[in-house]
């Protein structure tokens, strides 16, 4: 009767779609929303795996009493603290005061910190695992994919694996639920976006996780937001492989700021030069228009990096600093990088943005070029050997 979905003998889905949010944890750009996915195990003793955001835990509630028709609900599965997720715990605890809840040692410090919740909690470790009657749970710690408490849960009767945020995506569930019961075209940016934005910093993390799951025979991945895999599994992991050793692939993210227009001229005069020296694919972004969620996400997936800014109060163009803050918390491996700028009396951005590219240990392509006022004849020579290095550099390792 309500929005709960039945998705495997006795598990169901319990979640719900955010299209009122507009930044996911107040940062990233969620214009086709999200689901926060819960999950409810009904056995001789019933198992819920997280709950939702606090703003939706009305019908939170309302699905959990649908499913569970009156019966207690025994076990409440933290696999992780993020308050997206956690959110419902103290309604839940509210309606159900004998609920046990299972966790991890690093769980507990925050449900206190955050909820003032200590009691009728058991501590699990890796490989622990608690018995419903015909399903069972067994943990296994993914520390910072994406929190340091983070776990994964997996029930080996119906070989589901509740996967916490790994291979969640951003959108929501409209309608479709299964990985084959969406557009998967449609939600790829989602996927790709959510994991650079949110799991992306903790490459090694994911590896590490990954190793860990490759013993599991793995029919059903449920995470915490997107669709629930099951007809391409291999696909999703592939993509997480990807992703997480910071492989790239051949292509340009220009990413430029501009007051005037001097800076957008010379990124779209670099961009041709890219192209008639054989890149394809080049991607065009004016920080100031692009929210840095989009960007970050190219720059993912493409490993040349050219970055022009203007001088703004004699320091970074603010949007393009944004850019080069999230960037280095990031820690991103695998590009080359070129960089330009311009400014009217005193230049500051390109000495800035060469000192990015140089922490950054990136590969530096060219000597960068730093206009005054408009870009003259020798400024457009100096972005043709920018264009013409960085294409050699990407068609010597093609
Ligand atoms: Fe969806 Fe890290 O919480």
């Amino acid at each position: 009767m309500r929005n709960t979905i039945n998705i495997n003998d006795d598990i169901y889905w319990i979640g719900v779609n955010d299209r009122k949010t507009n930044l996911f944890e107040n940062l990233w750009p969620i214009p086709k929303g999200v689901a926060y996915n819960s999950y409810i195990i009904k056995d001789e003793k019933i198992a819920l795996i997280d709950t939702v955001d606090r703003s939706f835990m009305d019908d939170f509630i309302d699905n959990v009493d649908e499913i569970s028709e009156g019966r207690d609900i025994d076990y409440l599965v933290i696999n992780h603290m993020e308050p997206d997720h956690s959110g419902s715990i103290k309604a839940i605890i509210a309606k159900y005061p004998n609920i046990q809840i299972i966790g991890n040692k690093k769980t507990f410090p925050m449900l206190e910190r955050f909820y003032g919740i200590k009691e009728n909690i058991i501590e699990v470790k890796d490989g622990d695992t608690i018995d419903l009657g015909k399903h069972k749970l067994n943990f296994a710690l993914i520390p910072m994919v994406h929190w340091p408490e983070t776990m994964v849960t997996y029930e080996s009767t119906t070989k589901t694996l509740f996967s916490g945020d790994a291979f969640g995506a951003f959108g929501t569930l409209d309608g479709g639920l299964f990985d084959y019961e969406v557009d998967l075209n449609w939600l790829e940016e989602e996927i790709s976006r959510y994991y650079s934005n949110i799991v992306g910093k903790y490459g090694s993390p994911v590896q590490a996780a990954l190793r860990k799951l490759e013993a599991l025979e793995i029919k059903m991945i449920c995470a915490t937001h997107g669709p629930i895999w099951k007809e391409f599994i291999p696909q999703i992991i592939e993509k997480y492989k990807k992703w997480s050793t910071y492989s790239t692939e051949k292509g340009v993210v220009i990413a430029f700021a501009s007051i005037y227009g001097h800076n957008e001229k010379l990124a779209d005069f670099i961009a041709r030069e890219l192209v008639k020296n054989g890149i394809k694919n080049v991607k065009i972004f004016d920080v100031s228009k692009t929210h840095l969620s989009y960007i970050i996400d190219a720059i993912f997936k493409y490993r040349g990096v050219i970055l022009g800014s203007s001088t703004y109060n004699g320091g970074m163009f603010p949007n393009m600093a944004s850019l080069l803050h999230e960037l280095k918390s990031l820690s991103l491996k695998n590009h080359a990088i070129s960089t330009f700028g311009s400014h009217a009396w005193a230049g500051t951005s390109v000495k800035l943005l060469n000192k990015f590219a140089e922490e950054s240990k990136w590969d530096i392509i060219a000597e960068s070029c730093d206009v005054k006022c408009n870009p003259h004849d020798a400024e457009y020579e100096k972005c043709e050997i920018i264009a013409k290095e960085m294409a050699k550099h990407l068609n010597e390792i093609d």
